[in-house]
């Protein structure tokens, strides 16, 4: 009986001391869950920060998920992963049918890493969505209305103004990503061959905008206006960029499941 009490006395405090939600929390390795499960996510994270490198025949743009996915997305309005995965399955209006996980990851293979997605039942894939799981973790499922990590902004009214555009490009961006937008080391491509291709998220006007006035230029995050921020994308965006290639790119190599 006194065992039972001091276990009911110790799920209370442990209750009381469930942490609150951490979901601002960046990765921490040290609370990852033991063995493989926890490397599994490690290297989900890994595969995230280093596309290319870890997946060269998988990435055709010169980026890794992280030049979008800031911190490899644990920056809220940053490209966040946080809460992602309780948000699926999820209505996706482009494929008009409800999609998993693995469809959205395969999704941003296509357009945004001018790629080829991972088979699903891939090492490759199941870590990167168990990577997204877990930084996830302290979101109820299927309630993606809590997030508000979302980095579009209401635009403004008008067209960009492309050479207001050129001209803040060339002051505030062209260190890092150069003078034609291709990019250097660290610093991922804006247009051009190594860019994100016509079909990706990035490629629209609104999330650009958004994702540059939350998060660039690097050096001095938020320090554009709205209107600096449409202008600039508009410039970037009215470069040249690869196109999606729908027949060479979309197929799903399955892998022989032998653990059955
Ligand atoms: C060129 C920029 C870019 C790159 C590179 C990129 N993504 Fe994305 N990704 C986006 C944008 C933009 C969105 C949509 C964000 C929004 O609408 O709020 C998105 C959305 C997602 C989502 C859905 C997020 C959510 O909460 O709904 C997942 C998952 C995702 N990306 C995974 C990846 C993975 C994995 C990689 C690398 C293989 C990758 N992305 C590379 C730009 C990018
Ligand atoms: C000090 C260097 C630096 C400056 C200046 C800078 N960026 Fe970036 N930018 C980066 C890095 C590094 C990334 C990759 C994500 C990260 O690590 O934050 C990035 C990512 C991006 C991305 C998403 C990935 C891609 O290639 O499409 C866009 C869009 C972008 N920057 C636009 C801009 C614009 C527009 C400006 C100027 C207003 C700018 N950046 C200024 C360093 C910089």
């Amino acid at each position: 009986m006194r065992a039972l009490l001091a276990i009911v006395a110790l799920l209370a405090v442990t209750a009381c001391a469930q942490p609150q939600k951490s979901t601002q929390a960046a990765y921490d390795e040290a609370v990852l869950p033991p063995g493989a499960l926890g490397a599994e996510i490690r290297y989900g994270r890994e595969l995230v920060m280093e596309t290319r490198r870890l997946l060269p025949h998988d990435v055709g743009a010169k980026m890794d998920c992280a030049a979008c996915h800031i911190d490899g997305g644990t920056r809220p309005r940053g490209g966040s992963f946080i809460g992602t995965y309780a948000a699926f399955p999820q209505w996706n209006k482009r494929a008009h049918r409800v999609i998993a996980l693995q469809d959205r990851i395969a999704e941003c293979f296509l357009y945004s890493m001018n790629g080829k997605p991972p088979a699903y039942s891939s090492r490759e894939m199941i870590a990167m969505t168990a990577y997204i799981a877990w930084l996830s973790r302290d979101e109820a499922v299927l309630r993606p209305s809590a997030r508000g990590q979302s980095f579009k902004i209401p635009l403004p009214s008008g067209t960009p103004d492309r050479r207001a555009g050129a001209a803040l490009y060339a002051q505030r961006c062209s260190a890092c990503h150069g003078a034609t937008g291709a990019g250097a080391g660290p610093f991922p491509p804006l247009w051009g061959a190594g860019s994100f291709n016509d079909g990706a998220g990035m490629a629209h006007l609104d999330r650009m905008t958004g994702f540059v006035y939350y998060n660039m230029p690097k050096n001095a995050p938020h320090t554009l206006t709205k209107q600096e921020a449409y202008d600039v994308a508009g410039f970037v965006l009215s470069h040249e960029r690869p196109g999606f290639r729908k027949r060479a790119l979309v197929t799903f190599p399955s892998v022989p499941a032998e653990y059955f």
